[in-house]
């Protein structure tokens, strides 16, 4: 093993260094036509009719695995796939940081299940906010590292495209906080809505920088959320690490297949149309948005939904609602006190949006 991985596995919590985790019946690797080890029922359900979720599924399924790696352009053995990113997330605190002692860095205002995660593991929070610039909420890189550094982080998430500010990260940029953190944090790069963006995504970075890992979800471009299937993407040794570290069986069989199906070439084209109409509707939303009456402004986004700040967010907020629409309201977000996140809908769902804004002019 490259001393390189080494360092990166150095930063695993010490009394997890050693940890199997737990040995499942389906993780041991015996074979035979009658299983009889698992405790599982020898009939189906009758509501089952494929009979396909009466044994306990594939920890990490292979056909899940291939087809994630194919979209991702990596090998399977980076991968762990869980219950959406979201456990991803968990488990990587859980896995690095210790109570009281191993930091996790975050830039708000950015998703909150970082924060979310450092708190159930009592894991210290260092926060360097975004700053609003004319081209968007940017991260501060150069107040990351030095925060990082100063304060011994071992987690630094970085989301590209940022929810809810929508800008990006630079690759340079994520490259320059992977290499001045070396050997002591991991740098976490989120990229729950790359679908939208026209960016490249940092898996690329993975080979020449093993202390990056990326973040994919299917519950956004892909349209699965309620399939709950995300992945973290790494250095093998890093994986098989986490691997120890999971829940036994983290991927439902009906999810598995669901997701393989989604993961086709015909479904993947379609998908990819449904993508480029997003963004579409996200450039013709940006620019109507800026033209209607109480905005102050629109960021410009690379994922798909808008962050929108408002002379009255809570008029807005209540316009919006009056007109059956729901969207986040980010006001108790730090610097968003005027703001609103605005999903990218269907066509005729946005026209909703623009016509309910509207017509508080017409009401004034
Ligand atoms: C930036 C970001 N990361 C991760 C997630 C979690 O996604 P998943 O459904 O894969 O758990 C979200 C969900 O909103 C998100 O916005």
């Amino acid at each position: 093993m490259s001393e390189r991985i080494q360092a990166v596995l150095d930063l695993l919590r010490p009394d997890l260094q050693s940890f199997a985790g737990y040995s499942s019946a389906r993780s041991s690797a015996v074979q035979g036509s009658v299983w009889l080890n698992a405790n599982e029922s020898a009939w189906p359900n009758p509501a089952d009719a494929k009979g396909s979720s009466r044994r306990y599924p594939d920890p990490q399924p292979p056909a899940l695995l291939r087809a994630l790696a194919d979209v991702y352009g990596v090998q399977p053995a980076q991968l762990l796939v869980g219950r959406g990113s979201d456990e991803a997330i968990d488990l990587l605190v859980r896995a690095f940081c210790r109570p009281g002692t191993d930091p996790v860095l975050v830039t708000p205002p950015v998703f909150g299940m970082y924060a979310v995660c450092a708190r159930l593991q009592g894991a210290p929070l260092l926060e360097i906010p975004l700053l609003d610039a004319p081209a968007g909420l940017q991260v501060d890189i150069d107040a990351v590292i030095d925060l990082a550094r100063d304060q011994r982080a071992r987690l630094v998430f970085l989301c590209s495209p940022s929810n809810p500010a929508g800008s990006e990260i630079a690759t340079a940029d994520i490259v320059r906080t992977a290499q001045a953190l070396q050997g002591q944090a991991i740098v976490v790069v989120d990229e729950a809505y790359i679908e939208y963006s026209s960016q490249a995504s940092a898996t690329a970075l993975l080979a020449a920088h093993p202390n990056i890992a990326v973040l994919r979800t299917l519950s956004k471009a892909h349209a699965l959320a309620a399939a709950r299937i995300g992945t973290l993407i790494a250095a093998p040794e890093l994986i098989a690490v986490l691997r120890r570290c999971q829940a036994p069986y983290p991927v439902p069989q009906p999810c598995a297949e669901l997701a393989v199906a989604a993961l086709q070439p015909a479904v993947l084209a379609k998908t990819r149309d449904r993508i480029a109409g997003v963004v579409s509707e996200r450039e013709r939303l940006f620019h109507a948005l800026q033209a209607a009456p109480g905005v102050r402004r629109v960021y410009r986004s690379a994922g798909n939904y808008l962050l929108v700040r408002f002379d009255d967010a809570q008029a807005a907020f209540d316009a919006l609602l009056a007109a059956d629409i729901v969207v986040r309201d980010q006001r108790a977000a730090p610097q968003l006190g005027d703001a609103l996140r605005i999903s990218i809908g269907s066509p005729e769902e946005n026209q909703r949006v623009l016509a309910a804004l509207s017509a508080r002019r017409a009401a004034a």
